[in-house]
């Protein structure tokens, strides 16, 4: 297997819970996703990367862990998720695992048993927010508080700690020795907090508002670089990549976490939070590939993921998701698709507000149940799902879409097969206002976000919806080679 393979790697997120039912009692589950290999091979998908899977009270859908060397019995066994790895390498499909390394669940033994020296506990709780609404301290018993910068079920661990460092160097190891080809380090940018714990200098709900635009005491501090350069050449042990989940204010900032004593890869989440317009993905491409540049390493895209709304629902119609998705998908680097995606599943909006889960909905209001609901597999894939599917995703279970050539899964099939043709640098060309046009070698990509028709070049390869006498219709990309 090639070591450069994650460079241009698409890398399909399973998230365990929705992704398939293997023992029918309507949470996803380890033998549900190897079940589904077959398809991810056929899709043409080069990694997944799965969701957490690990022992946990599910408080934040397994982003709370309380053992991080089990998988959780609802999701199966530890002898299951080698099964997984067997057989997604066997299929040439590798497999990243999410770590979750600034916090664990309360219910873990560390925290359970009362060392307080593992997690953040002070005798007055400062005024940091958490990310989930309201305050990041809640009080204890004897009157200490501990720090969560997410749920309260989320205590932050103390990475001052040299114990709780040699322990997480341990936790890689035994997953490395389990197999697996790589890391996405959740909350990437959260493991050490400023010295002394200062004041953020606002407590009105706006510190919510700066994550991942300006610089809070909490997050993206220098400290967290020495601890994945203890961590890469572990890494480098096994021929495994890091990719961190990193939310901070720059394309600059973020590429401090990659290079070749750090982590492989940052998810580039400025290209998921670009409006559907052409400026604006232009300048996020142009930014991001210089800044990926600088240290060597290629950029990433994502469109979707378990956080955000689906973005056919943010773009306002399945022909713009498919159309920002051909872009995604022509951009050098790798990128990452989030499951269901390749249905065109839009987001659920309308979930009874008893059903939803997600800690932050009592604490915001905001929820992202939404994008979490289970895939339809087939009209009957699931009994009694965890989230109700809605009836419209009748029509476009995998099934249907895998018997119909038009399909938006043949769509996304066709594009990944196409993908491996397009290669070399991005050179933009002259274009309408509103039209991104650039080459890669002799590949020509088109995107129309203008209200005019556009005329193309090339022989056409794929396009994300129908042309109009041969122009390119508005709210449509398109692939063609000269
Ligand atoms: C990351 C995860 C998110 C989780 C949070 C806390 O942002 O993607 O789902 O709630 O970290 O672990």
């Amino acid at each position: 297997m090639n070591d450069d393979w994650w460079r241009n790697a698409v890398v399909y997120q399973v998230y365990p819970r929705s992704f398939a039912d293997g023992n029918g009692d309507g949470v996803g589950d380890l033998p549900g996703a190897r079940e589904r290999l077959p398809y991810l091979a056929w899709l043409g998908v080069d990694a997944i990367w799965l969701s957490p899977f690990y022992t946990s009270p599910l408080h934040d859908g397994g982003y709370d862990v309380a053992d991080y060397r089990d998988v959780d019995p609802r999701f199966g066994t530890l002898h299951d998720f080698d099964l997984l790895v067997r057989d997604a390498h066997e299929l040439g499909i590798r497999v990243i695992v999410d770590i979750v390394p600034n916090h664990s669940s309360n219910e873990h033994p560390w925290f359970k048993e009362g060392r307080r020296d593992w997690y953040i506990f002070r005798d007055r709780p400062n005024d940091w927010e958490s990310v989930f609404g309201g305050p990041a301290w809640t009080q204890v018993e004897d009157g200490q508080w501990y720090l969560h910068l997410f749920d309260p079920t989320q205590p932050d661990l103390n990475w001052e700690n040299p114990a709780v460092r040699a322990e997480f160097r341990d936790i890689l190891r035994f997953w490395l020795d389990r197999g697996v080809d790589g890391f996405r380090i959740d909350v990437a940018h959260g493991m050490i907090k400023a010295d002394g714990l200062p004041d953020a200098g606002t407590n009105d709900g706006r510190q919510i508002e700066m994550l991942g635009r300006g610089r809070l005491p909490y997050f993206d501090q220098d400290g967290v670089h020495q601890i994945y350069r203890e961590w890469r050449p572990i890494l480098d042990e096994y021929g495994a990549i890091g990719v961190a989940e990193a939310w901070v204010e720059s394309p600059q900032r973020l590429a401090r976490y990659i290079g070749p004593d750090e982590l492989h890869q940052a998810f580039n989440f400025d290209f998921l939070l670009a409006d559907f317009d052409a400026k604006s993905f232009r300048a996020v491409i142009d930014k991001s590939l210089a800044e990926a540049d600088l240290v060597g390493a290629p950029t990433t895209w994502v469109l979707s993921n378990h956080d955000k709304h689906r973005h056919v629902t943010r773009y306002g119609s399945l022909a713009r998701a498919k159309a920002a998705t051909l872009l995604m998908l022509a951009l050098p680097g790798s990128a990452y698709l989030y499951n269901g995606e390749e249905l065109g599943l839009d987001e659920v909006l309308d979930l009874p507000d008893e059903l939803r889960e997600d800690p932050a909905f009592k604490r915001t209001g905001e929820s992202r149940d939404g994008c979490r609901v289970p895939i339809p597999w087939t009209e009957d894939a699931w009994t009694r799902p965890w989230l109700p599917i809605p009836a419209r995703w009748m029509a476009i279970t995998a099934d249907k879409q895998e018997a119909d050539p038009d399909s938006t899964l043949n769509f996304y099939r066709e594009a990944l097969r196409l993908r491996h043709e397009l290669s070399g640098l991005l050179v933009w060309c002259e274009a309408p206002d509103g039209v991104l046009h650039f080459r890669r070698g002799r590949h020509h990509v088109f995107v129309n976000i203008s209200e005019q028709d556009t005329p193309i070049t090339g022989k056409v390869l794929l396009a994300s919806g129908p042309l109009n006498a041969g122009a390119l219709p508005p709210d449509t990309a398109l692939w063609s080679a000269e």
